[in-house]
């Protein structure tokens, strides 16, 4: 049926990225308020209650590192989530180029194995592109003085998978509360047309 906002008991986001890009750094910055400057490699999974939420939904926040899990757990994990974080370091150009070569199309070729692997409509990919709707994470904005949005914008044109884009920092918290903001509403309220052709029951 069509889908509504009301429906969704909870939206969950993980977070993706290479290695160092400081997908933890913010999931600590978001729940403290505070940068931390020691992070363990994985944040625990984490709960944000609806009413603290600016969609009053609960939200799930689920970090990914490749030194704890591996290919299998990491593909589970993007088929669980509803919204995918994919973080680069606005300093690292290796991070964003990897957004292109590796991390979008690994997105799109394991919500496209579940569709077809498993028929019992579980799978939260969009049924007419195989995907599922992404955001585009700059963290670390506080070490540059000029802005990735151009290069960015450029992927936004060939993967329509991607509701947004934001630049931010864990280290001065600017814009981390705007992200997961943005995460959430890309769920709740796609911009493109991901959910038209989907039965979501
Ligand atoms: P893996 O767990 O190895 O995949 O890395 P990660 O993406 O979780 O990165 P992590 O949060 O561990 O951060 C990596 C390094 O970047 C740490 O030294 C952080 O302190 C630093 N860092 C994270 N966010 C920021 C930021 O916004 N600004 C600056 N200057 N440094 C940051
Ligand atoms: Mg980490």
């Amino acid at each position: 049926g069509q889908y509504t906002a009301s429906q969704r008991k909870n939206v969950r986001i993980l977070l993706v990225g290479d290695a160092g890009v400081g997908k933890t750094s913010l999931i600590l910055s978001l729940v403290s308020e505070e940068y931390p400057e020691e992070v363990p490699p994985r944040a625990e999974e984490i709960t944000i209650p609806a009413n603290v939420t600016p969609e009053q939904v609960p939200t799930n926040i689920v970090d990914f590192s490749s030194v704890e899990q591996n290919d299998d757990a990491l593909a589970a994990e993007i088929n669980k989530a509803h919204v995918v974080c994919i973080v680069y370091a606005v300093d690292d150009d290796d991070s964003l180029d990897r957004i292109t070569t590796h991390w979008l199309p690994l997105v799109r070729a394991t919500c496209s194995n579940s569709n077809n692997s498993n028929s019992n409509g579980n799978s939260n990919c969009n049924v007419s592109s195989s995907t599922k709707p992404i955001v585009l994470v700059g963290n670390k904005i506080d070490l540059i003085e000029y802005s990735t949005i151009d290069s960015v914008l450029a992927i936004m044109e060939d993967y329509p998978e991607i509701e947004s884009c934001v630049e931010c920092s864990a280290k001065t918290l600017h814009n981390i509360s705007e992200m997961f903001y943005y995460a959430q509403k890309a769920v709740l309220h796609p911009t493109s047309p991901l959910y038209i052709m989907e039965d979501q029951d």
